[in-house]
């Protein structure tokens, strides 16, 4: 067991902040992370578990241990004609998984590539792009209940997903460690193309009959060229989520602004474009010292070098008030803020 103290986190967040934990210490299997919850020194302390560090803001240093997730490992676990179930372990980088599944002919992840973090904590927010989310094709996962030590399998149902939700981010908090993922994946894969800028990518590129790998090569360009790149800018992708309102309200803002990007999102209400609020807040490209708002994707917050976690905190409360003041909308953060 190699336990650190007072460990330097800025290596392990994608916001790149300065933050200290009083311990620091990495698993690979459900048996070391057993003997780290047990072990004398860590056993009373706060735990916070981190796979990529890329939803997630420090805001002060963490006075407990950070558990790093380094549980390796997919294999297959079932397969058919149609179907393979494949397991990944929840340390495996996500996009790692996605190029390994693209690159074995399994469809269904395709159009989640290069999104980034582990794959563990895919399922706690149910993560998702261009029209595809994990709840679409997740089979079940195991994770170890931190008050016993048993490891509990669950299916979708039981993770409770909706959009960036899950058990896992409400009741289930801090109460389960996820150790592996499993998908449903097809080997007659149908395409989700319908996601505008895909379709508009795979014409660009004069594809008629994508195959998976070029549905996964035009989401990795697309995302490129407007998400900023972690390891280049600081950031924590969205940092905010698709507020959803009333269709009441939508009305009264689509309005005064004709122009608004909503979606429907069931009974009597719609999703707003939260970017789009934000841009027409007058926040799209800001920067102040060392934080701003990106240049092209108003949703994700950056940090252009050396900015603490307070100052990202403290720009997101005011990108907040000021688009509840001009729309009435109330944004809600995306990123766990530590
Ligand atoms: N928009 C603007 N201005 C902006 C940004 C967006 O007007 O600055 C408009 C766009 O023109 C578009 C609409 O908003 O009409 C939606 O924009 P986009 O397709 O970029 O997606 P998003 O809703 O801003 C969501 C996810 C992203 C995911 C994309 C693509 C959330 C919180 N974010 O962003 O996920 O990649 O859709 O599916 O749901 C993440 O969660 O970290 C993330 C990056």
């Amino acid at each position: 067991m190699d336990i650190q103290r007072n460990a330097d986190l800025q290596p392990f967040n994608t916001f790149h902040v300065a933050a200290r934990a009083m311990r620091l210490a990495r698993f690979t299997s459900a048996t070391e992370l057993r003997e780290l919850l047990n072990s004398d020194e860590l056993k009373d302390l706060p735990r916070l578990v981190v796979g990529g560090g890329s939803n997630m803001l420090f805001t002060r240093d963490w006075p407990g241990v950070v558990l790093l997730n380094a549980i390796e490992g997919i294999d297959v676990v079932e397969e058919t004609v149609d179907h393979v179930i494949v397991r990944s372990g929840s340390g495996v980088w996500w996009h790692e998984f996605v190029a390994h599944c693209v690159g074995e002919g399994w469809g269904g992840i395709e159009n989640m590539s290069l999104i980034p973090g582990k794959v563990g904590a895919a399922p706690m927010q149910n993560i998702g792009a261009y029209g595809v989310e994990i709840k679409d094709v997740f089979d079940h996962l195991e994770a170890l209940r931190i008050s016993d030590g048993e490891v509990i399998r669950f299916t979708g149902a039981e993770c409770k997903f909706g959009y960036r939700e899950s058990f896992f981010k409400r009741e289930g908090k801090d109460k389960y460690i996820i150790l592996n993922v499993a998908f449903k994946l097809a080997k007659h894969p149908e395409l989700h193309t319908h996601y505008g800028s895909i379709q508009h990518e795979l014409e660009k590129r004069g594809i008629e009959k994508p195959t998976i790998q070029d549905v996964s090569d035009a989401v990795i360009h697309i995302r490129r060229s407007k998400l900023p790149d972690p390891n280049v800018l600081g950031n924590a992708g969205s940092f905010f989520k698709n507020p959803v309102v009333t269709a009441e309200l939508a009305a009264r803002i689509k309005a005064a602004y004709p122009e608004l990007v909503s979606f429907p999102a069931g009974e009597g209400q719609v999703k707003l474009a939260a970017g789009w609020l934000i841009e027409q807040a007058g926040w799209k490209g800001f920067r102040e010292g060392s934080v701003g708002v990106h240049k092209d994707q108003a949703l994700v917050l950056v940090n252009y070098g050396g900015s603490t976690g307070e100052a990202i905190y403290e720009l997101s409360t005011r990108v907040l008030e000021s688009v509840k003041e001009k729309f009435g909308v109330e944004l809600e953060r995306e990123v766990n803020i530590i």
